[in-house]
């Protein structure tokens, strides 16, 4: 039987999968690493880390298996983050990650000197803090010694496929996010690489997701524990890789991803490009297209609240006070932006808030507000979606905030829409593995993947009478933030 490894490479740990190529999943490996927030809004990681990560994950993972028998490893990977090497290949600086906001200036640069609609026309998006682009231009900037020094430029992955292979990859859905690429022609756009000083050198060579970039080097298979012939395919920005495992490819599918940033996937067989740019027009791990609006902080506002505020692991006690009859009920308001915001607002002073708290405000009731206000940002995504016409009424969701059916519950009522559980819900890995499937020949698409692997198990329906309430509440909410917007402005000035 031949083994599968897929890599989901997240922001604060790597999780490891070994799949068979029946899709029955044999073994899970977390590494965690640390994550820098070195100034206020800036989040940077070390891809030592990862590499190590990685590495010592694997032969870990294959404990008790036949390494001999993998035939494949692909990778998931958070997208954005920008990873320098030299010219020997040595990382430059710690990676600059896709929820640092230390690019305002470059942003304004980019969005109001070259203009939004000349980045639209060149690359399908407009800048966001979070992008590549913004953070080659603050290097050039603030760090020209570094700058000078940059031989190639990466994405988290495509670094971790590097040490596997040797080679220097990106695929294309990873890549769109970039801002340096055509997405709709997929090819690195000239103007955009002039406009950030980088040459077409520097850049990784491109692939299709389930393409097989080369095989894993001799002297690292042989620290892993497999054996001399295994594919390593392009893999995927996390987000793309995510909807594979979730089987949303092809026409008109949605994924919702809790995870620590929170996404609405929607993917497409044709480009498309929302006009105002509020949402990402990016390339799809399954060969097509797909528009993504992404949240900076989801699941990790209640993590925060649970692990640094109220110091507890007990994340299912906390919520248990929040019966049915709180739902559609709470006064307190929560805005989730504890990193700026990206979707849709194009944010980084905004800041997380509590507002509307009374004397008989409990622990509860702002636990609830986190999640709600979770629920009510990921609902301004799906609106500006459903503002194209583009018809919401059921979603795949995944990713640790999905494990809650409380989450769950508030999110299906307050989008008004049907919300599928899988059978095997293991988000980006699983994706990456899939991907390593096709790369490796076992499949000849990843829809047949798809259709071969994924199983919705149950599903969570919106109730008439409690989507009404959310109504309400979500129409509060949307006045929270205009409401705050110039101070919070102002407080990034002191
Ligand atoms: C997507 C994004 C995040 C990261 C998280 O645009 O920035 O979802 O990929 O890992």
């Amino acid at each position: 039987m031949k083994l599968y490894i897929g890599v989901d490479l997240g922001t604060s740990a790597v999780k490891l999968l070994l799949m068979e190529s029946t899709g029955k999943i044999l073994n899970v490996v977390t590494k965690e690493y640390p994550l820098e927030f070195p100034q206020p809004g800036w989040s940077q990681q070390a891809p030592e880390d990862w590499r190590k990560a990685v590495l010592e994950g694997i032969p870990e993972l294959l404990t008790g298996y036949n390494g001999a028998e993998v035939a494949g490893i692909g990778c998931g990977g958070q997208m954005h983050g920008l990873v320098i090497l030299d010219a020997d290949d040595n990382v430059i600086r710690p990676a600059i990650l896709w929820n640092d906001g230390r690019t305002a200036k470059q942003v304004d640069y980019l969005n109001n000197e070259i203009g939004k609609d000349k980045l639209s026309a060149l690359t399908a998006n407009i800048a966001f803090a979070g992008f590549t682009a913004p953070k080659v231009l603050w290097v050039k900037e603030n760090e020209p010694e570094n700058f000078e020094k940059i031989a190639k430029i990466m994405l988290p992955k495509d670094y971790v496929n590097y040490i596997l292979t040797g080679v220097h990859a990106c695929d294309y859905s990873d890549a769109s996010g970039m801002l340096l690429l055509d997405v709709e022609h997929k090819c690195w756009s000239q103007e955009m690489l002039d406009i950030c000083g980088v040459s077409e050198s520097q850049m990784p060579k491109l692939f299709e997701s389930y393409a097989c970039i080369g095989t894993v080097k001799p002297e690292i298979a042989k620290l892993l524990g497999i054996g001399g012939n295994v594919k390593v395919a392009a893999g995927a920005g996390d987000n793309a890789a995510a909807a594979v495992g979730t089987g949303v490819v092809g026409e008109g599918g949605c994924n919702i991803s809790l995870g620590t940033s929170g996404t609405v996937f929607i993917s497409s067989e044709k480009f498309g490009v929302d006009n105002n740019n509020a949402l990402h027009a990016f390339a799809h791990a399954d060969g097509g297209y797909h528009l993504m609006g992404c949240m900076l902080s989801a699941a990790s506002c209640n993590k925060w609240l649970m692990d640094d505020i109220y110091q507890t692991k007990d994340y299912n006690a906390e919520q248990a006070p929040i019966t049915d009859d709180k739902l559609g009920e709470n006064h307190v308001y929560f805005l989730p932006y504890l990193m700026g915001e990206r979707s849709p607002i194009n944010d980084t002073n905004a800041r997380g808030t509590f507002i509307g708290m009374t004397m008989d405000t409990s622990r509860a009731d702002l636990t609830q507000a986190v999640l709600e206000g979770v629920a009510y940002a990921i609902r301004d995504s799906v609106e500006v979606a459903r503002s194209l016409g583009i018809v919401i009424n059921s979603s795949k969701i995944c990713g640790g905030g999905a494990k809650s059916p409380l989450w769950k519950k508030i999110m299906a009522n307050v989008l008004n829409a049907e919300l599928q559980c899988l059978e095997s819900e293991q988000g980006p890995g699983m994706g990456g593995a899939m991907l390593a499937m096709v790369a490796a020949g076992e499949y000849g698409s990843v829809k047949e993947v798809c259709d071969k692997f994924v199983h919705v198990a149950s599903t969570v329906k919106p109730e008439p009478e409690l989507v009404a309430k959310y109504e309400k509440r979500y129409q509060q909410f949307k006045q929270i933030y205009p409401a705050c917007k110039a101070l919070f402005a102002e407080f990034v000035k002191e």
